[in-house]
């Protein structure tokens, strides 16, 4: 299996989408020692100091119709929470697909991918984990909402072996997606899951509001219970959890 390490890059996804428009294989992996231009989700940036944290991007070539793609976020999002556990870490999925570790985000996914209507071409899976960064690698204003799994631990965490045990994982997860479809899936993430039961604030492009995270359905949305007693179908947006 092919695996690109990188020293410096713009972004591992970058690189990971450039290789797979040109035939890159199903399961490369582009890891970096830091990025110069880490992408977030919604635009945002992704901090990336140099030689402490993870940033991975798998080339996937999945079997799926485009509708359902959206579902490998899912999976990996189960897979990275899976595997922060196994370190002792108590983490967390904060819907969509951030992973916490008490209250404070710690890894991110972000999910690009070439299709068309028939027909995945390809999907990018970027996770980024804070593994070592202190306090001080990140922007003030980010300090009291970011963590690192060394910061939770009180420990170094080796960045190989981290990342092996988390490219097992996410495997396991995108075999029984493959076989089982999208079931086991949704259910772990619900076990997984700091959202659901929770009082929150919902963001979508339109619009704003607050209610109950109930559920996930089948295709991987939000189920919000607004306080007038209606259920609002949240596909793509942020929560914010309120106390
Ligand atoms: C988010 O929570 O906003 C998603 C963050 C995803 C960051 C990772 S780091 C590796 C890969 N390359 C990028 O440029 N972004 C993803």
């Amino acid at each position: 299996r092919t695996l690109h390490c990188h020293g410096t890059l713009a972004s591992t996804n970058e690189l990971a989408f450039r290789l797979a428009h040109e035939g890159a294989e199903h399961g490369e992996v582009v890891v970096a020692e830091q990025q110069t231009a880490g992408k977030g989700r919604r635009g945002r940036v992704w901090v990336s100091p140099p030689g402490l944290n993870l940033y991975f991007s798998a080339i996937l070539r999945p079997e799926l119709p485009p509708q359902h793609a959206p579902e490998l976020t899912l999976v990996a999002a189960v897979a990275l929470a899976e595997t922060l556990r196994e370190t002792g870490a108590e983490a967390a999925i904060k819907w969509p697909n951030d992973v916490q570790i008490d209250g404070r985000k710690v890894a991110g996914i972000l999910t690009e991918m070439s299709a068309e209507p028939e027909r995945v071409h390809f999907v990018v899976l970027g996770i980024g984990v804070n593994l070592n960064a202190r306090r001080e690698h990140f922007p003030e204003e980010l300090r009291e909402l970011a963590t690192s799994l060394s910061l939770e631990l009180g420990r170094p965490v080796p960045r190989a072996s981290f990342a092996a045990a988390l490219w097992l994982r996410l495997e396991e997860w995108l075999g029984r997606h493959q076989e089982k479809g999208f079931g086991p899936v949704r259910q772990r993430w619900k076990e997984l899951s700091c959202t659901l039961g929770q009082d929150v604030l919902v963001r979508t492009a339109r619009l704003e509001f607050r209610g109950m995270a109930e559920d996930v359905d089948e295709s991987g949305a939000l189920l919000v219970r607004t306080p007038g007693g209606s259920i609002e179908r949240v596909l793509a947006g942020d929560v914010e959890q309120l106390r």
